[in-house]
């Protein structure tokens, strides 16, 4: 019985279509022996697949376990997770736990947290998951194509108690840039991408497949755990003729409210739980729409209720998700830091510090390095910490974008609290990983450092992060 096994590192272990649940195992070994283990093995590799079904191409795609995206991966909260990752690409890579807070040791960032896993190579991470939550893995090697052509997967931190809905589905939102004959276009790192708004597709895919249909049932209430894995589009989800609740973003739970505006805004890497009541006649249909601005709206697909009677006919008040073990921030004492984000095109960057040295606009852009996080471009994960901040002590970021385009500012190990937004105060101060900013836009965000290590700080447009716009803060 899977429960009775021990682990031994060498064990060779199945791999059907990619990772495959072992059991709970007893742990032996240094790692702390009360916790439950929950094992999977994941392994990185080139397949092909038909992103729109039967009669479109068949196209080639990176994969975790073969699929798109990879294998959904679940813990309990408080569990240890074991990954035994096996990378076989052609290049090196990493994969990182978006949005857990874990030992930096296990955070997947080549060359600052840990050697690149090579072809051929494994690398086993293990860390505790503390926050239950919805979460997503991708590589941070090369992530602008290796994120790009495939490489994504929802890992969902259950509740300790199932939280009451009739069911839940996790939709992992990719975009695609396709050429007529259905095949990628082979464009990843294009300068144009980088100093706008980075590699927008022209394919939105829902779990790797060009969505058809989202079949409902009348009087049902559904638990959607919403993220957004594409290199750079923002996305605004508008469910026609319902009212979906947010209960948590970026995994973290909210006081379950109305989306602001009507629609769920999700720039890249971050994450909404929304519950969605199906208060409409059985028959009925509705759109899904993405509507980026007030004029502009994108039927996604369509939201079709079978013909049975309703399951309920009311529905109660869509309950909190129990809170996570997280510190709140000490306002009074915080530590202010100003951030600064610039570059692009129509800034008025006129230079930046790249590798120690002040290198003008015009060469910085030439090079393919177009960002800058308080004055400082980064060609790579290694590099000066931007901020040296004290175990244990709150800090306050105010971010301020003088560029004239959207970033999806993140932060690794830790979560923060969103307070405000050019001067207004969030009426949530939701916890986050991921924070977007809007063009010339300021905001504040605070959180405890309380997680040793060096963190990156990065925009999620994975162009962006190409060109620079990547800076590291050191815990210690
Ligand atoms: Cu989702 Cu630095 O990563
Ligand atoms: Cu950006």
């Amino acid at each position: 019985m899977a429960s009775r096994v021990r682990f031994h590192p060498d064990r060779r272990q199945l791999l059907l279509g990619g990772a495959s649940v072992i059991g709970m195992l007893a742990v032996a070994g240094p790692v702390r022996a009360d916790l439950p283990v929950r094992e999977y093995s994941l392994a990185a590799y080139p397949a092909r697949t038909r992103l729109a079904g039967i009669n479109t191409p068949e196209i080639d795609v990176w994969t975790y376990g073969g699929t798109l995206p990879g294998p959904e991966i679940r813990v309990k909260k408080g569990e240890r997770l074991r990954v035994r990752f096996e990378n076989r690409l052609r290049e090196e890579t990493t994969v990182h736990w978006h949005g857990i807070r874990l030992p930096n040791a296990m955070d997947g960032v080549p060359h600052l947290t840990q050697k690149p896993v090579a072809p051929g190579e494994t690398f086993v991470y293990e860390f505790k998951c503390p926050d239950a939550g919805t979460y997503w893995y991708h590589p941070h090697q090369r992530s602008h194509e290796q994120v790009g052509r495939g490489l994504s997967g929802a890992l969902i931190v259950e509740e300790p108690t199932p939280y009451p809905v009739d069911r839940e589905q996790t939709w992992v939102i990719g975009d695609w840039r396709l050429g007529r004959d259905g095949d990628f276009i082979d464009d990843f790192g294009d300068l144009h991408d980088i100093s706008h708004n980075g590699r927008i597709g022209n394919t939105i895919t829902i779990n790797g497949k060009v969505p058809g249909k989202f079949a409902v049932r009348a009087g049902e209430r559904i638990r959607l755990r919403l993220i957004n894995a594409a290199s750079a589009r923002i996305l605004a989800l508008h469910f026609d003729g319902h009212q979906p609740k947010v209960v948590a973003l970026d995994g973290q739970p909210v006081a379950p409210h109305d989306p602001e505006g009507g629609s769920i805004i999700l720039g890249p890497a971050m994450r909404a739980d929304i519950v969605l009541d199906m208060t409409n006649e059985p028959g009925s249909v509705f759109t899904i729409l993405d509507r980026p601005g007030r004029n502009r709206s994108y039927r996604l697909f369509d939201m079709v209720y079978d013909s049975s009677a309703p399951v309920r006919k009311t529905f109660g008040a869509v309950p909190a998700l129990p809170s996570n073990p997280l510190a709140e921030p000490d306002l009074e004492n915080a530590v202010r830091h100003v951030v600064t984000l610039n570059g692009g095109m129509m800034s008025r960057m006129e230079s930046a510090i790249v590798d120690g040295k002040r290198v003008d606009a015009h060469t910085m852009f030439r090079s393919g390095l177009m960002w800058a996080i308080n004055g400082v471009a980064a060609k790579d994960h290694v590099h000066e910490p931007m901020l040296n901040l004290a175990l244990g002590k709150t800090y306050l970021f105010e971010l301020v974008n003088e560029s004239a385009w959207l970033h999806p500012m993140h932060l690794h190990g830790h979560a923060f609290r969103f307070l405000s937004a050019n001067g207004r105060p969030r009426p949530h101060r939701e916890w986050l990983d991921t924070v977007l900013l809007w063009p010339r836009e300021r905001v504040e965000i605070a959180f405890v450092a309380d997680n040793p290590g060096d963190w990156m700080f990065h925009c999620h447009n994975l162009e962006h992060q190409l060109g620079g716009m990547m800076a590291l803060v050191r815990v210690s």
